[in-house]
């Protein structure tokens, strides 16, 4: 064994025999480390690495491109600066913040867990991985990604991207979406993260000098999203003849890279088909609120029914008379996929004539894209307000 992971390279160099899986994840942490410290990017929650702003990035960042965050974490950080702020922002202002991330539940518990903060822990996060995993929302991975950046604590933050590649390191074709492979890399992690912590003097002193304001911990974590993210991407050929580990992978070695990660095939998509309906007057629209429960919970909607109705049956359907209705006219197809479920979408304008009908909310339509939360899968139909 040996002490420092500066060693795990010579190791490597001196020895025939395979190596460990623990020496093969020690050996990787300089050549990692020092390709982080030249090529990471730069992003807005990595460079001033509050809790709070650590926290609600990585929220966001789940399911979504850090391009796509970029926008929402600048609106959200500048109206909700603080835990306090976002445990008393109300819910249909932060689901209006949220319009378009989608996965809402994800804003839902920020709150929540904002809220807790508050009355628990005066309006901080704790600085413990235990206390900040029993948070609303909050996973190992994002337990890990706020205790490691924010506060240096050495736990591991392994999401779909790191088990991408770790898998392909190890030539490991079990299947990620088992919880045990994920336990597994977070347990040869910690234990990293344990030794580069207790590495002498001279190796923090040559990190500190790398990374002067961040977190050892939680760069070492940052290093392998970054690599997942840059360099072992999840589509097409992984860019190996970049990579600072490629002496170290196993998957390289066999050229069997792009065999992994491997993940048992999902259920297929369920198809709902729908007609959706802008009814308009004037300058107003009929919208009305989703159900509480269930997907898109609370967000506001236009009007629609299931299956796809004819343009004759539309008066029947909305429970309108003939004689209030201006006219109709076909509105595009669009199709919005979810993670279980798919919206197959018809839809129709429909302009009335005599006013607001009683059994239907309409509003402003300004307030659309200023006040009520309409989520992305109506996006087709929000464009097409006049
Ligand atoms: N994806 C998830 N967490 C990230 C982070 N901290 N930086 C960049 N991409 C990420």
């Amino acid at each position: 064994m040996y002490n420092s992971f500066y060693e795990g390279l010579k190791v490597l160099e001196r020895r025939d025999t395979p190596l460990e899986a623990d020496e093969r994840i020690k050996a990787a942490a300089k050549p990692l480390l020092l390709w982080y410290g030249k090529n990471r990017r730069i992003l807005p929650w990595r460079e001033e690495n509050t809790p709070y702003r650590v926290w609600v990035s990585e929220i966001m960042l789940q399911q979504t491109r850090v391009e796509a965050v970029k926008p929402y974490f600048s609106r959200f950080m500048e109206e909700l600066p603080d835990i306090r702020a976002l445990a008393c922002v109300e819910e249909e202002r932060l689901l209006k913040l949220w319009e378009g991330l989608g996965y809402y539940t994800r804003a839902r518990n920020l709150k929540k867990a904002a809220k807790i903060l508050t009355d628990k822990y005066d309006g901080e996060m704790p600085a413990s991985y235990k206390d900040i995993l029993s948070l609303p929302g909050i996973g190992s991975y994002t337990a890990g990604a706020v205790a490691s950046i924010a506060f240096g604590i050495p736990e591991p933050a392994v999401d779909g991207n790191v088990l991408r590649v770790m898998t392909r390191i190890f030539a490991d074709s079990e299947d990620i979406t088992r919880p045990a492979v994920k336990k597994k890399y977070e347990g040869l992690l910690r234990t990293a993260l344990l030794d580069i912590s207790s590495a002498g003097p001279e190796t923090s002193e040559i990190l500190q000098k790398q990374f002067p304001v961040h977190t050892l911990p939680g760069n070492y974590n940052q290093a392998w999203i970054e690599l997942g993210a840059l360099i072992c991407i999840p589509s097409g050929r992984p860019l190996c003849e970049e990579c600072p580990l490629e002496s170290l992978c196993l998957s390289k070695k066999e050229g069997r890279q792009e065999e992994f990660p491997v993940r048992a095939p999902k259920k297929p998509r369920r198809i709902e088909e729908k007609t959706v309906f802008v009814i308009e007057w004037k300058d107003r629209v009929a919208i009305r609120k989703r159900s509480a429960r269930g997907l898109l919970a609370s967000l506001y909607e236009f009007p629609n029914a299931e299956g796809h109705v004819e343009k004759k049956e539309a008066a029947t359907v909305l429970k309108l008379a003939e004689e209030d209705i201006e006219d109709i006219t076909v509105l595009p197809d669009s199709v919005h996929v979810f993670s279980h479920v798919e919206w197959h979408m018809t839809g129709y304008r429909v302009r009335l004539r005599n006013g607001c009908p009683e059994n239907y909310k309409m509003v402003k339509k300004e307030e659309i894209s200023s006040k009520y939360p309409v989520p992305s899968a109506f996006g087709v139909y929000t464009n097409a307000l006049m």
